[in-house]
């Protein structure tokens, strides 16, 4: 395909279904051991798929016009594939425990960091792969621990699925991020901690997931300083 221009929505089209809440009226996830419990956690998951979807193809739409080489879009290209596939592995999953994506409501702050960071790709790097995708490496491995102890290997094998490639999609975004910085004179780690201070809502959640982190090329120097307080 041959590199066009366009003009992204400023939010993507969604289903009628699910119902779109604020954050804060999200129910809390229920205990894994339930089937519902475990619905609920993969249409969570799905919901978080589908916005990645569109969060790919927005940074192909939205930074075209900006000088770029060619395999950055390739990239990001691969990644919305990647997160297509997430999003059918999940559906898959719920059709088999009898549930479909659009059943429960689902919350509607996902969109926010892509609206914050719309006119700055430096920005945009930082805060959805190197944020969002990271965050996902920290907390992906022991929810599919809790699905195996309740004795759904199934989903277990599809979250360790998803945090394999989310591995690499990490490390897409910093090779584009630090690449970017260094063409532009800047110090990656530094603009880095800028860009989330100043548009990322709240403080860096640890404990980290530090060797995952590191398989992606993700140096603790970059988001350590912006650690909040574990909480206990
Ligand atoms: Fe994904
Ligand atoms: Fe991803």
């Amino acid at each position: 395909m041959a590199l066009g221009e366009a003009k992204p929505p400023p939010r993507p089209a969604r289903p009628e279904r699910p119902s779109l809440r604020p954050p804060k009226e999200m129910a809390k996830r229920r205990a894994f051991g339930s089937r519902a419990g475990r619905i609920a956690l993969l249409h969570a998951l799905a919901h978080i798929e589908l916005n990645a979807i569109d969060l790919a193809w927005d940074l192909v739409a939205r930074f075209a016009g900006e000088e770029l080489p060619r395999a950055f879009f390739d990239d990001w290209i691969e990644v919305a594939a990647e997160e297509a596939y997430h999003f059918e592995l999940l559906a898959g999953r719920l059709a088999k425990l009898g549930a479909r994506y659009g059943d429960l409501p689902a919350h509607d702050g996902l969109w926010e960091a892509a609206a914050a960071t719309a006119d700055d790709l430096l920005a945009r790097l930082a805060v959805v792969p190197l944020v969002l995708e990271a965050r996902g490496l920290d907390v992906t491995p022991q929810m599919a621990a809790r699905l195996e102890r309740a004795g759904d290997t199934e989903s277990s094998e599809i979250l360790l699925h998803i945090y394999r490639d989310e591995i690499g999609h990490v490390a897409i975004g910093l090779r584009w991020f630090d690449r970017l910085c260094l063409a532009r004179g800047l110090v990656p780690e530094v603009v880095f901690q800028e860009r989330v201070r100043r548009l990322f809502k709240g403080e860096l959640k640890p404990p980290f997931n530090h060797p995952a982190r590191a398989a992606a090329g993700f140096p603790r120097d970059y988001y350590e300083p912006l650690a909040g307080r574990e909480r206990r």
